[in-house]
């Protein structure tokens, strides 16, 4: 049952001397969770979309993901921004509309606005809460930015705004990772669409590597990442009238080499069943809901992706030791 809802309009930021930032309310993503639950966990390998990570709790675990000493790909996509911060400003062009798709916290996005000082910015991102303290630090730390907060599900159409400049689409974080190739190529597409002749894409890229920093990686000592891939389970808890039991489901993270992937899963440690309202679902000792994916690409692999989406693949800067790139790429 879709239910599409949008309401827009300015807001004054709680709290704080803020300008105004414009708030738009696509197709709210809660709308849908119970109905993709109820049919992810009817699947045989049972699986639930790793966007429903992020409810305010999810979120914030996200951030903590980023500050774990395992966790490289937040450190290396800050540090090679930061070291080829000029020659991506050029790239992307001053005065620009930058769209950024999934902005979290907003933190690499700083780097850019403060040396691209763009038209407008729009952050799009289904976590409202995470939305809304980017938001109130970027207005105070930016007080001539024109911003435009979504909040709203990337893999569904978005309405966005009139173009108020060259529109440049922002997608870091090896986000792209999490969706399928096809999904990915045709996120691609979609972004190729709406920037238009002459628009540009940046879009961080986790490389391929050695498994076990990959395995590390999704495996920290703090149990963080557990406590993120488990949270899943809290949040049915809450808002879908589940009785998940925490302490019958371990969190699962491997290296897939055939598929390029890392993925999460949450494993039931015994056979067991598990009611969502009146729904019953049984699970098997070992038996999985598959979480996310997290595919890791080399250069060429992707910048083929990208040709096939109408992109060409011009600049792509990499981080000292190898481990994540960011791709420019321009509407062909
Ligand atoms: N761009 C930030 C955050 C990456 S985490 C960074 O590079 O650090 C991924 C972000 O994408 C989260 O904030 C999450 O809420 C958002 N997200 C995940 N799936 C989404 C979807 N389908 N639509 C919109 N936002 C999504
Ligand atoms: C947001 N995304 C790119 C992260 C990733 O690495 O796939 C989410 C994450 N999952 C576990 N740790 C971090």
């Amino acid at each position: 049952m879709a239910r599409k809802q949008r309401r827009e309009g300015p807001e004054q930021l709680s709290g704080s001397r803020a300008p105004l930032a414009r708030w738009r309310f696509e197709d709210l993503p809660e709308a849908h969770f119970l109905d993709d639950v109820l049919a992810g966990l009817s699947r045989p390998q049972k699986a639930i979309a790793p966007k429903y990570f992020y409810d305010a709790k999810g979120s914030a675990l996200f951030e903590a993901i980023c500050r774990q000493p395992e966790y490289y790909p937040t450190r290396a996509e800050l540090a090679l921004t930061r070291a080829w911060i000029a020659d991506i400003a050029r790239f992307a062009g001053q005065g620009c509309e930058l769209i950024e798709f999934g902005s979290g916290a907003s933190i690499k996005s700083r780097l850019l606005i403060r040396r691209l000082r763009p038209a407008h910015y729009v952050a799009i991102d289904i976590s409202q809460a995470a939305l809304r303290l980017a938001v109130e630090r970027l207005g105070r730390e930016f007080p001539w930015l024109q911003i435009t907060a979504v909040v709203g599900d990337f893999s569904r159409p978005i309405d966005l705004p009139r173009a108020l400049g060259r529109r440049v689409a922002y997608f870091p974080g090896s986000t792209i990772g999490n969706l399928l190739p096809e999904e990915a190529e045709g996120f691609l597409h979609m972004t190729r669409g709406l920037v238009g002749r002459g628009g540009a894409m940046l879009v961080g890229v986790d490389l391929k590597k050695d498994a076990n920093i990959l395995h590390a990686a999704y495996n920290d000592a703090a149990g963080v990442t557990a406590a993120f891939n488990r949270n899943l389970l809290v949040r049915m808890n809450a808002e879908l009238g589940a009785n998940f039991d925490l302490r019958r489901f371990a969190h699962y993270a491997f290296y897939n080499v055939a598929r390029g992937r890392v993925e999460m899963h949450l494993v039931s440690r015994l056979r067991q069943r598990v009611a969502i309202g009146r729904h019953r679902f049984a699970f098997d000792e070992g038996e999985t809901i598959h979480t996310e994916n997290s595919h890791k690409y080399a250069v060429e692999e992707f910048q083929a992706f990208a040709r096939d989406a109408g992109f060409e693949a011009r600049k792509q800067w990499l981080d000292r030791r190898g481990l994540f790139s960011l791709h420019g790429l321009r509407a062909a």
